[in-house]
Parts: C-alpha cells; structure tokens; sequence
C-alpha cells in the first residue's frame, strides 16, 4: 500500500498512544505546530541523513529528465527546510520558485539554506508561509508543483476550509464512503484497515488537497507527487490502487455507480527502493514499515 504517513496519523493517534507511543504521534496531534517543535527537530535531522540527500537528489534528476521545457514557476507544496527545492534549483538554474509551508521553523532553515547558496536564490525564490491548504492563494500560475513526502496537519481552523473547499462534494463523499468501507483482501499490514470513519475522513481530506494543488497550476501544469510506498503502484492491490486515485483525482473508475470527480490525468508513477521509508517506522514503531521506498507519481491538470 501507499503510505503516506497523513493516512496512518488522520484518527488513529488514540491508538498509538494507548500503545504506549506517545512521542511523535503525541506531538502530530498539536497540528501544524508540530513542524515548529520536536517533529520539526526530528524532520530537520532525519532529512538531512545519507539516504535523503540520495533520494532528494534522485528526485531532483528524475523530474529534471521527465520536463523537457523548462518551466517558468515552480511550486514546492509543504516545502519544509528546502530539502527538494535546492536541488531542484541547481537543476532549473532559469526558473523561479516558490517554496510554501506552514511551519516557520522550517521556513527560517529553508532561508539559511538558500542563503548559503548564494546572493541570488532570493531572486529566484519565494518562500511563503501558510496553512495548507490555502485557496486564497493565486491560482491558475504555475507550470509545476511538486509535493514530496507529504503529512499536511489539521489546523485548529480548517474544518471550514475543507468544508468551503469541496469535502462534503456529493458525488465525491459517496465515492469516499464505498472506498472506505470496502475491504482490502492484503490487510496484514494495515494495522487500522477497518476503520471506515478514519479512511473516509483521509480520502476527503486528501482530495481537498488535490484540489488545491490543481488549483494553483496552470492548464495543462504538471503535478509531482513523492510519497511513501512499500512497493510499485501496479503491484498495490486494487482498493489501494482506487484509494490513491481517488485522494489524487485521478480516479476514472466508476464506484458503486457514481463517479468521482476527476482533476488529473495519471501520467506515471516510478518506485524506488530507500531506507527513507524508516520515516515511517519512526512515527508508527510497526516492524513492517521498515522496507520500502518512494514512488514519484506524475499527474498532469485536465
Ligand atoms: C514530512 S515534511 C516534508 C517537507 C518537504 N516536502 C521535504 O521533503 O523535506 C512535511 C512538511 O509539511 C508541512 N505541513 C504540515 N502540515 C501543514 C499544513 N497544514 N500547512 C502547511 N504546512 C504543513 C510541515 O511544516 C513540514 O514542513
């Protein structure tokens, strides 16, 4: 299955602190504030180890391959400290970029970062700080979005902005709800698989930040998506498969009758093999999200 690590923690931080695991997960409950404190600290570290730098820089080479024409503006969604944007800056030497995020932590590192790059990264970046997802910001502008290894957090007042921004969608949240409450045939490893509520509340959530992420490109703009992933797409079991889709709005599939609506059109998705799926241990302590990788998904705006 994919896994970002937004689905495991969307509800189920009770259950991890009846287990006893109450770091991480205790301090991902506090919302966006959690990238200013210890999860920022921990993300801080564990990004800047061997196997980031190698995936960061695979990434960067993989997009930079798969672009042909160089983008004029690229968006780096939840940027963090910078990790991706300054190897893609190296790579898009003739682009400008903007880098959004919600944790001013992390945007403070993603500045001295640049800083050290030199004089003119300021001129060709643009580091913006709010919570995601955020419809008031300019739409229709970039050519591409990256969004890599996402966990974007409930803010204390989002349950209006998801509300304003399409959760409660009707032919969406009946989607939703088939996909949530369908049974998934490889559960061993999906310790929290029956939890319809978690799920249908994940989807949602997931697809108003597809939505945003649509939103912000320009017609025909490219959107790249790096998430956790225990295996290659295509090997992923078929509610996996739809599951994805669907938080990504590339869903075409028809479920139980309705229809979902569909804001990308799938291009590819590539898995690698990487210790950065030890992320993900690290915040669920389950033995079995030790191996894995990334795949990088490329979706392009209908
Ligand atoms: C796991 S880190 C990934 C950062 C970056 N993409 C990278 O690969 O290094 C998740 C980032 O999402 C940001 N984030 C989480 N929830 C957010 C929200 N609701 N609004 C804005 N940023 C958020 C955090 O501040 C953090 O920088």
């Amino acid at each position: 299955m994919s896994l970002k690590l937004s689905i495991y923690l969307d509800g189920i931080s009770d259950m991890f602190m009846k287990r006893g695991q109450t770091d991480l997960i205790h301090e991902l409950t506090l919302g966006t504030e959690a990238y200013n404190g210890k999860v920022g600290r921990w993300w801080k570290q564990l990004s800047n180890n061997r196997p980031h730098a190698y995936a960061y820089s695979n990434i960067a080479n993989d997009i930079h391959s798969f672009l042909q024409n160089n983008p004029k503006l690229v968006i780096d969604y939840a940027c963090g400290s910078g990790n991706l944007l300054v190897p893609l800056l190296n790579r898009f030497p003739e682009c400008r970029f903007t880098g959004i995020d919600g944790s001013a932590f992390m945007l403070e590192l993603a500045k001295k970062r640049l800083k050290r790059l030199g004089t003119n990264s300021s001129q060709w970046v643009e580091l913006i700080r709010t919570e995601l997802p955020d419809f008031t910001l300019p739409q229709g502008k970039a050519d591409v979005i990256v969004f890599c290894f996402p966990q974007i957090l409930w803010g204390s007042t989002d349950q209006q902005r998801y509300y304003e921004n399409g959760y409660r969608n009707e032919e969406d949240a009946a989607v939703a709800q088939f996909l949530a409450a369908s049974r998934n045939p490889n559960v061993e490893d999906i310790t929290v698989a029956d939890d319809v509520q978690m799920w249908l509340d994940s989807l949602l959530r997931g697809k108003v930040v597809s939505r945003n992420l649509h939103g912000l490109l320009k017609k025909g703009g490219i959107c790249i998506r790096v998430e956790y992933a225990k295996t290659e797409r295509a090997k992923l079991a078929e509610l996996e498969q739809y599951r994805l889709a669907f938080e990504e709005g590339s869903l075409e599939t028809s479920m139980n009758g309705r229809k979902a609506e569909k804001l990308f059109n799938f291009i590819s998705s590539t898995y690698f093999r990487s210790k950065v799926m030890e992320d993900v241990y690290h915040q669920t302590r389950d033995g079995t999200d030790r191996k894995g990788g990334y795949s990088i998904t490329l979706l392009e705006t209908m």
